[in-house]
């Protein structure tokens, strides 16, 4: 079969795979090949066990695989035959040098740039897919034209908004597409291009076009508001916990203010997750950079406070249990930063763990996604930890339980049967609040929420 055009992904993770998987799906009439420098990633993306966990991917992967949708490690062929590149490349924070800790580490991205141009034999469109920190196109268009050739680069940033464990639908009715572009003649024409591409399933009411700057940093914006938005409403939660109000019932309240919105008020213990306090982090550095020092620490402390909140829970655990955790086997129900998901990147999970086994806890993880994530999380962590995927056996013998993610399946569990196979004083710590906590009050455990005045059974 002719295909109108090839469109190549240069990174095969949670963004590139899901997102070009989309895109086969929506346009037959193109061909997308996924390439990756992780030989072993790419050859579980040609099995039927897929790298990532994410509802509804295995099922689009495995209609359109070797249709219109391929996945390779063969990454100098792909990129001499693509017209059109998506860069979806990982952009952690630096743990090196200047910028340790906060700014982004752009080696992989460059060696990308570089790889480009030095296969490139014909024009080609070059997409931003991951998330990079203002003028970064700036930078790759400065590589891309740093050679005698005269093959012509046009690039474009087209930041992905999806949220892990809803990937697929979120792809599927974005909200938003973003493109950003050079207002030149071969800019506009480039992103006219990628226009098309979208409008195969998304409303062109939703494909939203900007210069390339303000693409860039919507994306940094997003995520900072979103964290921001988690961190405001946990920040509450401490005093909820010390006045007697409830914070659902506060976050339903105020989120009922149709300025405000219901969305993203689930009090929790902290937000994970690889993107948010590394984009902020990100933001931070750069707002340093411009010597914006006031907003710089505004946006800082949504870290801090985020932080705030993991330790918190730590302290509350140990408060209620005596304050000694010695010696006390605990259950982490839940190692995902969210649930949906294997993923465990910036779990709050990872510093609990730490923190628990620091207080000497026996550690038990239960997850039904994330366990061989959280035991390379763990590797080399002195103590005592088992990890036990189903939760009744996993919670047998505990002293306490801690929800860390928001399993469906943990509302769902038989908590009699749990109670009656724990140690007495039994407690619950609902890091998520998607318990029963009155039920489980009567079934005789102590029971702590986020944000809601504790239920126990001491005077
Ligand atoms: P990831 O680590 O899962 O995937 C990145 C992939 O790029 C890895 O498989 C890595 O081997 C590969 N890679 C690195 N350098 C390469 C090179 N030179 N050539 C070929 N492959 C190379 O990361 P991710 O979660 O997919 O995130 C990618 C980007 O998308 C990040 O900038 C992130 O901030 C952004 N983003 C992530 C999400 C998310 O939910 N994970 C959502 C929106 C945006
Ligand atoms: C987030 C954004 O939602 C995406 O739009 C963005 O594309 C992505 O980051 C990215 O750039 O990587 P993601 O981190 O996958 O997506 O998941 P979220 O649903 O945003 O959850 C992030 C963290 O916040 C999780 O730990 C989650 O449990 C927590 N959270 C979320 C809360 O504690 N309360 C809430 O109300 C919502």
């Amino acid at each position: 079969m002719t295909f109108r055009k090839n469109i190549l992904c240069i990174g095969a993770g949670y963004v590139g795979g899901p997102t070009m998987a989309m895109i086969a799906y929506k346009c037959p009439q193109y061909k997308v090949t996924v390439v990756d420098i992780d030989a072993e990633r790419i050859k579980q993306w040609n099995s039927d066990d897929l790298p990532i966990y994410e509802p509804g991917l295995d099922e689009i992967v495995k209609k359109i695989r070797g249709r219109n949708l391929f996945f390779s490690d063969d990454i100098e062929k792909a990129i001499r035959e693509a017209e059109i590149i998506f860069v979806s490349v990982n952009t952690p924070v630096k743990n090196y040098g200047v910028g340790l800790g906060m700014a982004a580490d752009l080696q992989y991205w460059e060696k990308t740039a570089r790889q480009i141009r030095d296969v490139s034999d014909s024009h080609k469109i070059i997409v931003e897919k991951s998330t990079f920190p203002v003028k970064t196109a700036q930078a790759m268009e400065r590589i891309l034209t740093s050679n005698s050739s005269h093959v012509q680069f046009d690039i474009l940033s087209n930041p992905e908004f999806l949220a892990e464990g809803t990937a697929i639908k979120d792809l599927e009715y974005p909200d938003r597409v973003l493109i950003g572009s050079r207002m030149t003649e071969s800019g506009l024409k480039a992103r006219d291009e990628l226009v098309e591409i979208y409008a195969n399933w998304v409303p062109m009411e939703r494909i939203v076009t900007s210069n390339i700057w303000s693409s860039e940093l919507s994306k940094l914006v997003s995520n900072a508001f979103l964290a921001q938005r988690i961190t405001s409403i946990n920040s509450f939660t401490a005093f909820c916990e010390k006045s007697g109000a409830d914070i659902t019932e506060v976050a339903r309240a105020v989120g009922m203010d149709s300025r405000l919105g219901p969305k993203f008020l689930n009090a929790s213990i902290g937000f994970g997750g690889s993107c948010f306090k590394k984009d902020i982090l990100n933001l931070v550095y750069l707002c340093r950079y411009y010597g914006l020092v006031e907003i710089a620490d505004y946006w800082e402390s949504v870290v801090r406070i985020n932080d705030y909140q993991m330790r918190r829970f730590v302290l509350t655990m140990l408060g209620a249990m005596f304050n000694t955790l010695a010696g006390k086997r605990l259950c982490l129900f839940g190692f995902a930063f969210k649930a949906n998901t294997g993923d465990t990147r910036e779990s709050p999970a990872i510093y609990i763990s730490r923190r628990l086994i620091e207080e000497k806890v026996e550690l038990v993880i239960t997850d039904p996604k994330a366990l061989a994530n959280a035991m390379n999380d763990l590797k080399g962590l002195e103590g005592k930890i088992s990890y036990i995927e189903d939760p009744y056996e996993a919670s047998a013998n505990c002293d306490a339980i801690a929800v860390v993610t928001e399993w469906e399946l943990y509302s769902n569990l038989d908590f009699k049967k749990i109670y009656k196979n724990m140690v007495k004083p039994a407690f619950i710590f609902d890091g998520r609040n998607i318990l029963d906590h009155e039920k489980l009050f009567e079934i005789g455990f102590n029971v702590f929420p986020i944000g809601k005045p504790a239920l126990t059974h001491f005077e």
